[in-house]
């Protein structure tokens, strides 16, 4: 028997992915997959991302960015199963039972969907409040141990917790109760303009706020130099200075080093040169990501073979929990 963890995860393709996706959850992706342990399972969530309107030829070429994006990262699909979740319909049948074991009070409760509902008053569909349905069947379908995400999905993970929870205590031992992973620095990236504000895709607006992966060298290092810093001039991680410690924060998260260990290397330093110097590690880290995506993305032949072996092993990774579940409940499977 295979005593490897799962892990699994997934993506929106809304917009490209920044920094924050990158330092909460795609780094983690990477060394998750290089252990030994580990069975990855990583997904381009394509069916959540309706929740909110999509132009549909932008949607299909954002979900191959996103694909050629993890491959660019370091996943590898011949280790990792990469694959877009429209491909497979048990994921939708999973969401659709789980939609009845799960609470109107649960998912009223959801803070992205009071702050999304706020943000598309003209569009609060029924998919997006019953989106953490679908996140946890995603998670559910594949038996995942671990799920690493950055810390504004905690809430949505601990009701799929629940929902698995409430299902085996009425069917028996069905599915595996999954813990959220997190980095040790990285899990709540703010903006660089707002650093009382995560860093978010729906912030495009502010255009200096977020660090795109894609964003050229000079692009970066320009955001850096204009991020808001706080008054004082030591570079400590404080409550009270909220940009510098997202600085260091996202220093610590590209380096490895520990907040401590950085706060002595730049004590003496000014909020200048510090500033530049976080700009400049960051620079380093997307400089390979951002050449690979670049080869990948002109060989078209490539991509669409991953896309379609990859659909196909998803397929039959989910195939047997999903007879499962259907037998449990009583239906012919
Ligand atoms: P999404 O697409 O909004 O974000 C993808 C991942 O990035 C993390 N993240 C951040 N981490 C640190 N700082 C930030 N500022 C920041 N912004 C985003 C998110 O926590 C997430 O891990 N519902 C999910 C997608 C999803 C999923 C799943 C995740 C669907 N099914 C199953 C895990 C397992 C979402 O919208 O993430």
């Amino acid at each position: 028997m295979d005593s490897k963890k799962i892990i699994f995860s997934g993506m929106q393709p809304t917009g490209l992915p920044h920094l924050g996706n990158y330092l909460g959850a795609l780094k983690n992706w990477v060394s998750l997959q290089e252990s030994e342990e580990c069975n990855t399972i990583y997904c381009v969530v394509d069916m959540h991302s309706i929740t909110v309107r999509q132009n549909p030829a932008e949607l299909r070429k954002r979900c191959r960015d996103l694909l050629a994006l993890y491959i660019a990262l370091g996943l590898d699909p011949e280790k990792t199963l990469i694959y877009y979740q429209s491909q497979v319909p048990a994921h939708a049948e999973l969401s659709w039972i789980l939609n009845c074991y799960t609470y109107m009070g649960e998912l009223n409760r959801m803070t992205q969907f009071k702050e999304k509902s706020l943000k598309h008053a003209d569009n609060i569909n029924a998919g997006l409040f019953s989106y953490p349905v679908l996140m946890a069947a995603d998670i559910l379908l594949y038996g995942a141990h671990l799920v690493p995400i950055g810390d504004d999905q905690k809430q949505h993970l601990e009701l799929c917790r629940d929902i698995a929870i409430r299902f085996n205590s009425i069917y028996g031992d069905v599915f595996v109760i999954p813990d959220a992973y997190y980095g040790k620095t990285g899990t709540r990236v703010m903006g660089l303009q707002e650093p009382s504000k995560k860093m978010s895709k729906s912030e495009m607006a502010s255009e200096g706020n977020l660090v795109s992966l894609l964003d050229k060298p000079e692009v970066v290092l320009s955001k850096f130099k204009k991020a808001v810093t706080d008054s004082g001039s030591e570079i400590k991680a404080s409550p009270e200075k909220p940009g510098i410690t997202n600085l260091l924060s996202i220093y610590c998260a590209v380096t490895g080093k520990s907040i401590e260990q950085a706060e002595v290397d730049f004590s003496g330093s000014g909020y200048g040169s510090f500033k530049t110097q976080v700009g400049e590690a960051v620079v380093e880290e997307l400089r390979p990501i951002q050449k690979k995506f670049k080869d990948l993305s002109e060989d078209k032949a490539y991509i669409d073979d991953v896309i379609r072996k990859n659909g196909e092993r998803a397929n039959e990774a989910a195939r047997k929990m999903i007879v499962k579940v259907k037998r449990k409940v009583g239906f012919f499977a």
